[in-house]
């Protein structure tokens, strides 16, 4: 049977860190998968999580199970930094652990489906892995323009979508630091969302994963938590792979907001449900690690300001690019006023092929770029190889 099998062709993103490794170019530059990198081009674990993980290692005495839930004490410790001072808008959030915001986003489409959603828009471009989990569950998807030519966000496209929406739709919406375009929508834009949301029943999914990585933890949260304010229910879909550095360790959490909080019970049943027959728990170390870092006052400092760090070093890389002088047809600018750690260059996919080829710069064929991987010891190479493809 198995020689029925087709051959897939492996995941475009992630085949680009096997390209890279295998390049022997000593200058090469890795712009591919989204993955902060420090101004010496390495991806440091945290000092707050080594030191969680110290402690971790010195005080955990079980690895018997914990439910598909996982770890609760990680759950609710993350809230009060997504939602705010009231975090379960008067108990009518609730969450539970993925295995990363991959995990959390499959599983609120899933859930979403089983509830009785037909169709989900999303704005195009979006994070490929989205469509991918989409078309794995056979959710009909409604794509939608998310970007105007001048580098900012087509806020007519998504208002028009839900205004215009049928019963049983939903709308993928990404919390902050757009994948791959880096364009978010403003506080304005995100109040006029919250408005129609609340008007047309369209059912919200919010996909956070780059929380604090675009202008700061509460502000990165504006719109997440506008849209929860305007609306009856929502899920969203979290990640701490980025925000505290602990991609191969696959941390997510997945939290649903319910009209009423009787609806909790009902709705979390479902979820470890499917959470059971998916991956039946989550992966416990991360988890683990952010819940005492959370729940210790010093670390938590700690945290937020190599947070702020990563933040600053990537705006700075940011202004950089948006000042650097590139005639021709790749325009910089727009990347200064955008958002975490990605951004688009309008660039072809067979400049895409050059600039891998001639000067070992990886990116996905998109063009999106990630701006971690660029410092000060190869912006000006970078730079220069793009005036080139560009002439
Ligand atoms: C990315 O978009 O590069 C990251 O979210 C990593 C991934 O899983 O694709």
């Amino acid at each position: 049977m198995l020689e029925n099998l087709t051959p897939q062709p492996p995941d475009a993103l992630l085949a680009l860190i096997k390209l890279y490794s295998d390049d022997a170019r000593t200058d090469k530059i890795d712009l591919g998968v989204g993955v902060y990198r420090t101004g010496q081009g390495d991806t440091p674990v945290f000092a707050a999580i080594k030191a969680a993980e110290q402690r971790l290692v010195e005080q955990q005495d079980t690895k018997a199970y914990l439910g598909p839930e996982g770890d609760m004490g990680f759950v609710n410790s993350l809230m009060p930094h997504i939602f705010g001072a009231d975090a379960t808008m008067g108990g009518r959030i609730s969450g539970m652990q993925t295995p990363g915001g991959t995990g959390a986003v499959r599983l609120a489409v899933a859930l979403a489906q089983k509830a009785g959603v037909e169709r989900l828009h999303m704005g195009r471009p979006s994070w490929p892995n989205h469509a991918q989990i989409l078309s794995d569950i056979e959710l009909e998807m409604v794509p939608f323009e998310h970007a105007s030519d001048d580098g900012t966000a087509n806020i007519e496209a998504v208002l028009g979508v839900i205004k215009s929406a049928q019963p049983n739709d939903a709308i993928l919406l990404h919390g902050a630091c757009h994948n791959p375009t880096g364009i978010d929508y403003t506080p304005e834009e995100w109040d006029a969302i919250a408005a129609v949301l609340a008007e047309s029943g369209v059912f919200p999914i919010i996909d956070i994963a780059y929380q604090g990585l675009g202008q700061g933890m509460e502000e990165d949260a504006y719109g997440l938590r506008r849209v929860l304010g305007a609306v009856p229910e929502a899920f969203i879909a979290y990640s701490c792979d980025k925000n505290f550095g602990l991609y191969r360790d696959r941390v997510g959490a997945f939290y649903a907001m319910a009209r009423e909080v009787n609806d909790l019970e009902s709705i979390f049943s479902n979820a470890n449900a499917l959470a059971r027959a998916s991956w039946s728990m989550p992966p416990d170390h991360g988890g683990a690690a952010v819940r005492i870092v959370l729940r210790d006052g010093e670390l938590t400092k700690q945290w937020l300001d190599e947070l702020t760090q990563m933040r600053d070093r990537m705006r700075q890389v940011r202004n950089t690019l948006a000042k650097a002088d590139v005639a021709g047809s790749v325009e910089l600018k727009p990347l200064g006023r955008q958002n975490g750690l990605f951004g688009m260059l309008p660039v072809t996919p067979e400049q895409v092929k050059q600039l891998r080829d001639d000067h070992a710069i990886y990116m996905a064929s998109s063009g999106r770029i990630n701006i971690a991987g660029l410092h000060m010891g190869n912006i000006e190479k970078f730079i220069e190889a793009i005036a080139e493809v560009a002439a």
